[in-house]
């Protein structure tokens, strides 16, 4: 559906052309995306037009803002139409209404137009009042030392276009640490280990928001096998006075440090088994909080066998996709066998890549009934698969 070039085509020109009022989605009823509705209008913040999308979920709101480039807003609202399985567009426009229809088979779309006011003005913008900007934990238009060095924001605060998806991630990011703030321990110093941390986008933000946004203490410690990259990030730290952010070369499964004092455990993205490795010692340490963003699950795709999934596992890219969710699904049960509440979450819209899943889990040290071990050992055996995880901390 991303691929409709007719809708692509009209939505960008009527955004170019400023004939845009305001859009509503409806998502296809009977299949569960966890978004119930989406809307759109244009706001002005801080004296530049944006687009302020409305993304209602099961139990929450969502306001994701993007600038009125037409081709940024045509990809961040064909992102929401895949992701609700969209059945309904409702596009308000200063020509008139123009009411867009997924085909039952989402091979493309049906356009109805209305009609409007012939040479109608332009779409004006709504002002937005204060208590309903979004609510992004790092707005735009707030210049950050740390994301200017790290090439994401400009000296005024404005997000370069090509960060803008990063700038996003970011923020989603923050919001998901907000919303575990209160499982992290009241001590006076927080410590954080971020495993994979790669250029530390992340890890800075981290930083900035304990530090600067809950001014708390913090000792971070940020782990990667590459030199020259903890190289780059101990300089950045340390440009940005980041005094209690630090960087060290070195192997998650070697890492020593991380079994006892560790508040909280994040683990984005790191490769395959090293996920594993990072979960097993935030699970012997009993860390009150993992992050987790796992991918390349490569090690079970090589294992699982399973005669009645055989019409499932012959084809590579379904094997592929399933024994990266039975990894997860295997990962999130061992957590919590190990005293977890687990819960995954979509991590942020990575539209073009499936590695968006995160298993976000607080220690409750709550004994997990036999049952449940009884199912995970069900699963495994059925499956043939012998997880990484569960031989560690063996
Ligand atoms: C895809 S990057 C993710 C970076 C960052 N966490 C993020 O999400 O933006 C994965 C990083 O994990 C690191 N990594 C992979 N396996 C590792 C291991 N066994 N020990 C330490 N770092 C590892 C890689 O060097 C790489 O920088």
């Amino acid at each position: 559906m991303t691929t409709d070039i007719k809708l692509r085509e009209l939505v960008t020109k009527l955004v170019a052309n400023g004939n845009l009022i305001s859009l509503t989605v409806t998502p296809t009823k009977g299949i569960n995306t966890g978004i119930t509705k989406v809307s759109a209008r244009r706001v002005e913040i801080k004296g530049r037009i944006n687009w302020q999308f409305e993304v209602r979920l099961t139990k929450q709101v969502q306001h994701i803002n993007v600038s009125d480039v037409a081709s940024v807003f045509a990809d961040q609202l064909e992102a929401l139409l895949d992701k609700c399985m969209f059945s309904t567009l409702n596009l308000k426009t200063t020509e008139g209404l123009y009411q867009i229809m997924a085909k039952p088979d989402r091979s493309s779309v049906k356009i109805i137009h209305h009609g409007g006011a012939q040479n109608a003005p332009k779409a004006q913008p709504e002002p937005v009042a204060h208590n309903r900007t979004k609510n992004y934990i790092i707005p735009e238009g707030q210049p950050l030392d740390f994301l200017q060095q790290l090439g994401v924001m400009d000296e005024t605060g404005r997000v370069l276009q090509p960060m803008r998806r990063k700038f996003v991630q970011i923020n989603r990011f923050l919001e998901i640490v907000d919303d575990i703030y209160y499982s992290l321990p009241n001590r006076d110093v927080l410590r954080i280990v971020d495993f994979g941390c790669g250029k530390s986008y992340l890890t800075f933000a981290m930083y900035h928001y304990f530090t600067k946004i809950k001014e708390r203490k913090v000792d971070m410690v940020g782990l990667d096998l590459k030199e020259q990259v903890i190289h780059d990030c101990n300089k950045l730290a340390e440009a940005c006075g980041f005094d209690k952010l630090h960087f060290e070369v070195g192997s998650i499964e070697e890492y020593q440090e991380a079994y006892s004092n560790t508040d909280m455990v994040v683990t984005l993205h790191a490769c395959d088994t090293a996920t594993d490795f990072a979960l097993e010692k935030a699970i012997k340490g009993q860390v009150p909080v993992i992050l987790s963003v796992p991918c390349c699950q490569h090690e079970l795709n090589g294992q699982v066998q399973n005669e009645t999934l055989a019409p499932l596992l012959k084809y590579g890219l379904l094997k592929e996709r399933f024994a990266a969710l039975l990894t997860d699904a295997l990962r999130a049960r061992i957590l919590e066998l190990c005293g977890y509440k687990v819960d995954i979450i979509e991590f942020v819209d990575m539209e073009h890549t499936p590695k968006n899943l995160m298993l976000k889990c607080v220690y409750t040290g709550e004994p997990a009934s036999p049952m449940k071990r009884r199912e995970y050992e069900t699963l495994v055996g059925e499956m043939q698969v012998h997880p990484t995880l569960e031989s560690v901390l063996r």
